[in-house]
């Protein structure tokens, strides 16, 4: 018989070594949603076929362990016209004011059928869960309360693991949608739970110096980013940025997107501060699914990631593979018309690049610089033979995207493209068959925080064990490239953001 003594001690010795085990990682999960929208079905129905969706994918995160689910910005229901928009609206309580458990409370949120879900979604699975909605504010009396006498915010919300509101985040950096307001002051985006604490940003705010920021506090484990994202090449393509952004800034970061190739929304993952991506889909097929990985915590080892990405849809869920498999050679709606099958057909944008200094790699192997306004560029690059168009590209300047919003870069970018009209680079395929073996870029910034990033042919991220970067005190970055067996590239890429040389945003 084993004395009482010894069960005891052996159950204390489980409880420390699972506790030691769980302090050192968390588990997070991204759902990528292909969301629902029709015009013919009222405002409850789409809410709801919608979180269902999101009801199926945490139950399936939490079968896999996870302690957190980060769900995608417009989600639940499409940017809107401001009138359309208001019905998909909820006025959501200020968890800092008072406990807000909408699960527990569901006679007062009987109406806001948004809340009251995610809050038994989170409570039901006993996971966190990170979601976008919007919240209305009425605002008679306030000189700058809109004529229809609301505001109208993007918000994302965080429940803790028993349906308590942990957070509610006003977006602080518009992406048009001229349906919402803007955040009335900066906020602190962070919260605390039981494995860690976490801030909480959305979209186009990625764009910016604050997420930067307050993703650098020490405090922060990671950052929790909902979007529906914009993607332009040849930089700032979701998983190729989301990996960058995590790199730059020394912070995990976990990227929730909407899966629609049409609006040009495609690509989510999980991606920490040194190890990069840990898990990430990039497919446009218009299936929904499920990322989950392991994350180590801020100031631990790595830990084996254990990740997964699993299709969740109405028609089933299953193990997915061969992620990547339907990216097109060439997504560029310079080139092609808007999708038909907005499902099907992906599209993408390129930045605008008018004012970069190009310089072509001609040789098979050797070295290329180029200067931009104080900010110098070189590649040294060794392939198997080059029959595509690369370039070396380079910018200094306050540089305009989507013809509205400006803002300080400095760019040193070596990329596969193809020239349009009198422009010598200036769309960008997703393939490439140059086989490249070693890569060198290198260029010096002011910028304090300078975005790296290394794709190769299908829109993949080249794993890390090819590639690091360093950031020199003397403002000198770079990045270098080396696999034996040779990789072929489509970007190997340097983004300064002079944050501080910013001109003030603008809706
Ligand atoms: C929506 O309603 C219109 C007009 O009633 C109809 O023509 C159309 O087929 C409907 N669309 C869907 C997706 O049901
Ligand atoms: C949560 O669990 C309760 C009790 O099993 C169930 O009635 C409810 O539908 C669940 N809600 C969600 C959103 O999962
Ligand atoms: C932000 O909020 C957290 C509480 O979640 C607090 O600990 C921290 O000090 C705040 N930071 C600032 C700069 O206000
Ligand atoms: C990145 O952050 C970790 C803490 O999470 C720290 O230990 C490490 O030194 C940082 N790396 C760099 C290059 O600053
Ligand atoms: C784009 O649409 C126009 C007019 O509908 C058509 O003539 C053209 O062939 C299309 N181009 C492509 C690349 O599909
Ligand atoms: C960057 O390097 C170029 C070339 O060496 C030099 O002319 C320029 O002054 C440097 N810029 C800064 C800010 O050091
Ligand atoms: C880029 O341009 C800005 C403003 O013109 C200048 O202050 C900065 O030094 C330049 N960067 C480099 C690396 O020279
Ligand atoms: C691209 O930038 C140039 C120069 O800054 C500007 O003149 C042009 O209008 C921009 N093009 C677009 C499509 O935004």
């Amino acid at each position: 018989m084993v004395s009482k003594f010894t069960l005891t001690s052996l159950a204390t010795i489980l409880l420390v070594l699972s506790a030691e085990a769980d302090s050192s990682f968390f588990t997070g999960a991204v759902y990528e949603h292909a969301r629902y929208y029709s015009k013919n079905e009222s405002a409850r129905e789409i809410v709801e076929i919608n979180l269902d969706c999101y009801r199926k994918a945490t139950e399936l995160a939490s079968s896999k362990g996870a302690d957190i689910i980060v769900f995608p910005e417009y989600g639940i229901f499409p940017p809107l016209e401001r009138a359309e928009v208001k019905k998909f609206l909820e006025t959501i309580p200020d968890p800092k004011k008072d406990r807000v458990n909408p699960c527990e409370d569901g006679e007062a949120y009987s109406q806001r059928i948004i809340l009251h879900t995610l809050s038994c979604i989170a409570k039901n699975n006993s996971i966190v869960v990170v979601a976008n909605m919007g919240d209305l504010q009425k605002c008679e009396g306030d000189p700058d309360c809109p004529e229809d006498g609301d505001f109208h915010f993007n918000a994302n919300v965080a429940f803790d693991r028993d349906g308590t509101l942990l957070m509610k985040y006003h977006k602080e950096h518009l992406f048009y949608e001229f349906g919402m307001d803007l955040a009335r002051a900066q906020q602190n985006s962070t919260f605390e739970t039981d494995f860690g604490t976490f801030a909480t940003y959305i979209c186009f705010d990625i764009d910016f110096g604050r997420m930067s920021e307050v993703g650098q506090w020490p405090t922060v484990d990671a950052v929790l980013f909902s979007t529906m994202f914009v993607d332009q090449a040849p930089q700032m393509i979701s998983v190729q940025f989301w990996e960058s952004w995590a790199l730059a800034n020394n912070k995990t970061l976990l990227a929730a997107n909407i899966q629609i190739p049409g609006f040009l929304a495609v690509g989510s993952g999980i991606f920490h501060g040194e190890e990069g991506a840990l898990a990430y889909t990039f497919n446009p097929d218009g299936i929904s699914k499920l990322v989950v990985a392991r994350v180590p915590k801020r100031d631990f080892e790595s830990v084996a990631p254990y990740t997964s990405i699993t299709a969740s849809t109405a028609d089933g869920q299953w193990e997915w593979k061969d992620d990547g498999k339907d990216v097109p050679e060439v997504c560029s709606r310079t080139l092609l018309n808007d999708s038909t099958v907005i499902t099907r057909d992906y599209r993408c944008m390129e930045e605008n690049m008018t004012d970069y200094t190009f310089v072509k790699l001609t040789e098979p192997k050797g070295r290329v610089d180029a200067c931009n306004n104080g900010v110098c560029c070189f590649v040294d690059y060794e392939t198997d033979g080059l029959t595509e168009d690369y370039y070396l590209g380079v910018f200094n300047g306050t540089y305009n995207h989507f013809g509205r919003y400006n803002w300080c870069e400095e760019d040193c970018v070596m990329a596969r493209c193809d020239s349009l009209g009198d422009r010598p680079c200036a769309t960008f395929p997703m393939k490439s068959e140059t086989v490249f073996r070693h890569l060198h870029l290198k260029g010096n910034f002011t910028s304090k925080v300078v975005y790296p990033s290394v794709t190769e042919s299908g829109m993949r991220l080249v794993p890390r064990s090819d590639w690091h970067h360093h950031t020199h005190d003397n403002l000198l970055s770079d990045i270098h490239f080396d696999s034996e067996s040779g990789r072929k590239l489509l970007v190997a890429g340097l983004k300064g953001r002079c944050y501080d040389k910013d001109p003030p945003y603008r809706r």
